[in-house]
């Protein structure tokens, strides 16, 4: 508290908006490229200045930055990976790797940050404001589609089609041999890929994390539905599932089917690569350009979601915090319409 004329206690008014920082961190996505561009360009539409810091929370310990003007970011908004670079910075996860990354922000004079990437990003994001009273603005950048408050992460709707492009392919071949195929996609923890992408490929079992009951459809479906129509099959299954892989699940069936032609196919960081989608360069730029307005309206410690369309602003610790819940009529779908 400072006193003002009246001899009033006020609070001080935070530092005027001059420079930002933007960085990616964690697992690249596709689409990151044309969030980078959005934020650089609506920032620099605002007189702000701009630095790139490089390699995440690392390359902000180590002050790998660069000045950002628009050119630098012409050309990227359909580019896959991140012009940035990405890292998982162990040092970061230090008090004394923290307040390195602090002194590096000051020296080079960056009054606030706009923070590309998923739940452990937000965390360490939410992490230094608190200890050293940073203003961090994040946006949701992760294949895994799996932030609490917002219907969409930059790089989902792009991995979604990676995925289905890939199992049309898979399709074909497990038709021609009357396979059964596993195909791991990844999600971490979350099924919303696997869940999603197994609708769009008709899959006939798809397990995910979120749901016990689909282990029970595969025995359904290894029991009677294959064996009896003697044709292929494909089950999606998240890497998050509780069962372990695709590589173990299909090894017991294997065991307990042993005349059963099994194979298995892990697409593995194919999914995290590629040009972004239309929707995913939208969002992205949507995002970018809110998380300017909201660093400008002084906020922090916030996410830029989308619900339904419209834009809308998570706390950090709301949105590292709890799930993004699945569609589970989703799953219904999937059974009723694999009779
Ligand atoms: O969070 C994105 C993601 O691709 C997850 O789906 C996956 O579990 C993880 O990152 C893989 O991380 P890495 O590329 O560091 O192996």
């Amino acid at each position: 508290m400072t006193m003002n004329d009246t001899g009033m206690e006020s609070t001080p008014k935070r530092k005027k908006l001059q420079k930002i920082g933007i960085f990616t961190s964690g697992g690249d996505a596709p689409g990151m490229n044309a969030a980078i561009r959005a934020v650089t360009r609506a920032a620099l539409a605002n007189k702000l200045k701009v630095v790139g810091i490089r390699r995440g929370y690392q390359g902000m310990i180590e002050g790998d930055f660069i000045s950002l003007k628009s050119s630098d970011v012409s050309g990227i908004l359909q580019t896959g990976g991140t012009m940035l670079k990405t890292a998982r910075s162990a040092e970061f996860r230090t008090p004394e790797g923290r307040e390195k990354a602090y002194q590096q922000l000051k020296k080079a004079e960056i009054d606030a940050v706009v923070v590309i990437g998923g739940d452990g990003s937000f965390t360490g994001a939410l992490v230094l404001s608190q200890e050293y009273d940073v203003q961090f603005v994040g946006i949701p950048g992760t294949i895994d589609n799996d932030m609490y408050g917002t219907d969409y992460t930059i790089g989902y709707d792009t991995a979604l089609n990676t995925v289905v492009e890939a199992v049309d392919k898979i399709k074909d071949t497990a038709r021609s041999h009357g396979r059964i195929f596993f195909v791991e996609v990844m999600g971490r923890e979350a099924g919303l890929l696997a869940l999603n992408s197994g609708i769009a490929c008709g899959a006939e079992v798809i397990l995910i994390p979120e749901s016990n009951e689909q282990h029970d459809a595969l025995k359904k479906f290894i029991s009677k539905g294959y064996k009896n129509k003697e044709t292929s099959g494909i089950v999606m299954v998240a890497e998050g599932d509780e069962a372990g892989g695709a590589l173990k699940i299909a090894e017991q069936v294997r065991k307990d089917h042993p005349d059963l032609d099994v194979r298995v196919s892990i697409l593995g960081h194919i999914q995290r690569g590629g040009r972004p989608t239309a929707r995913d360069r939208v969002n992205a730029t949507k995002m970018g350009v809110a998380a300017i307005d909201a660093l400008l309206d002084d906020q922090k410690s916030i996410m830029i979601g989308l619900d339904n369309e419209k834009i809308v602003h998570v706390p950090f610790n709301k949105a590292v915090k709890m799930n993004h819940s699945i569609d589970t009529n989703l799953l219904d779908i999937q059974k009723l319409l694999n009779i």
